[in-house]
């Protein structure tokens, strides 16, 4: 019976154009507009390299939980390197971006806070709504009159929730129209840096340093290590109390086994090339620019993003598997991005720019995406 009910609901996903496969990443990494490793850190050698001399000195597992004794000398050096470099005084590592957004959520629902989120902030955020179940009220995308006008009818702290940079839309939040509201409403921001950090600001640093805000209005910034530090892991970086308490209150934390120190050693290297890689920030910067030049002629609709995630609106989950998998074909990888990640509206390829784009790859893809709308236009 129960076998039965599983294979329907997969017909039925299936039906729906919803239905998610896994593929094995294997063509050329130039034609791959995916993943989220923006600096081509990866396959760094030197980071490669101090994985090994990581794994030589230091034990692969951590052993336990922090909250037990999984706490070791190297975590605690990375906690430091991160919290030097974005001016906090303290930071706590998370087994993954996901982890340490549920911890958060846990955090904030402890203190009995309202929650005000973005609409388009990550699934982590909400699933850790659901597991908690705080006080929480949603604003339009990047909608700030729209924030002012709920915040004027909180009843308890406010904090709000943002992303420096958008998974989905790939726009940027803008973070002095935050601040400006944090201070009239005496609320505090919470800031995911995910895709913001290693591109956004000085050296990288991300969307707060960017916009030169201090820890007593972002006491929190979540960065996760799988994107720019091409690694997997993330930390959030805060002011003492706020990464006390979140250590306190977050039990994806507590009853999660901490990374590996000796993968710890190789993020600390990572961290060091993303600092310094000015140049390939510079590279990315001019493979968007190259990215909106195209956009500006092509008859596809494309959603309004100055950064290196960009949106293909096709508004349909079939049509986003047709072109995602027309693509492949041509042995480009651009996934399809559908409900429940996005709206209807919004379904179609999210295309991710990396600084070891060169103008030609982007030319094959606008070439074989403008094929596949003329012959779809011709025949529908
Ligand atoms: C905005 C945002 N926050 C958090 C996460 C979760 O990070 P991780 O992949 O480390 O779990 C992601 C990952 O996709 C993300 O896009």
């Amino acid at each position: 019976m129960i076998n039965e009910k599983l294979a329907l609901n997969l017909t039925k996903i299936k039906n729906t154009g919803l239905y998610r496969n896994r593929m094995l990443t294997t063509g050329r990494v130039a034609s791959n507009f995916s993943s989220n490793d923006y600096l081509a850190l990866s396959d760094h050698f030197e980071i490669k390299q101090a994985f090994q001399e990581g794994f030589a000195r230091y034990t692969s597992g951590s052993g336990a939980s922090m909250a037990i004794c999984g706490y070791h000398p190297i975590h605690q050096d990375l906690e430091k390197s991160f919290s030097q470099l974005l001016g906090a005084d303290n930071a706590l590592l998370f087994s993954s971006g996901y982890a340490a957004n549920l911890g958060i959520v846990s955090l904030i629902t402890q203190l009995n806070a309202h929650l005000f989120i973005d609409k388009a902030v990550h699934a982590s955020f909400y699933d850790g709504i659901r597991l908690f179940s705080p006080k929480y009220t949603r604003f339009f995308h990047n909608n700030y009159d729209e924030l002012d006008k709920k915040l004027n009818g909180k009843k308890a702290e406010a904090i709000i929730t943002v992303e420096g940079v958008f998974s989905m839309s790939g726009q940027k939040s803008d973070l002095h129209a935050i601040h400006k509201l944090c201070l009239e409403h005496k609320a505090v921001c919470i800031v995911d840096e995910a895709h913001s950090f290693g591109i956004l600001g000085p050296n990288g640093l991300g969307a707060v340093a960017l916009h030169g805000l201090s820890q007593d209005i972002v006491p929190l910034r979540m960065i996760a290590f799988g994107k720019a530090l091409g690694i997997q892991g993330a930390i959030v970086v805060g002011s003492k109390d706020w990464i006390d308490a979140l250590f306190q209150w977050s039990r994806s934390n507590i009853y999660s086994t901490a990374i590996s120190p000796a993968l710890t050693y190789g993020i600390l290297k990572s961290l060091d090339i993303l600092y310094k890689a000015d140049d390939k920030r510079e590279n990315l910067k001019n493979g968007i620019s190259y990215f909106k030049n195209k956009i500006a002629t092509s008859p596809l609709v494309w959603r309004d993003s100055d950064t290196h995630i960009q949106q293909l609106q096709l508004g349909c989950p079939h049509k986003a598997l047709f072109y995602a998998s027309q693509l492949q074909d041509k042995g480009i990888t651009c996934m399809a991005l559908r409900e429940p990640t996005v709206t209807r509206l919004e379904t179609g390829l999210r295309v991710i720019l990396r600084a070891d784009h060169k103008p030609e790859d982007i030319d094959n893809l606008f070439k074989h995406l403008h094929n596949i709308y003329e012959s779809t236009y011709r025949n529908s």
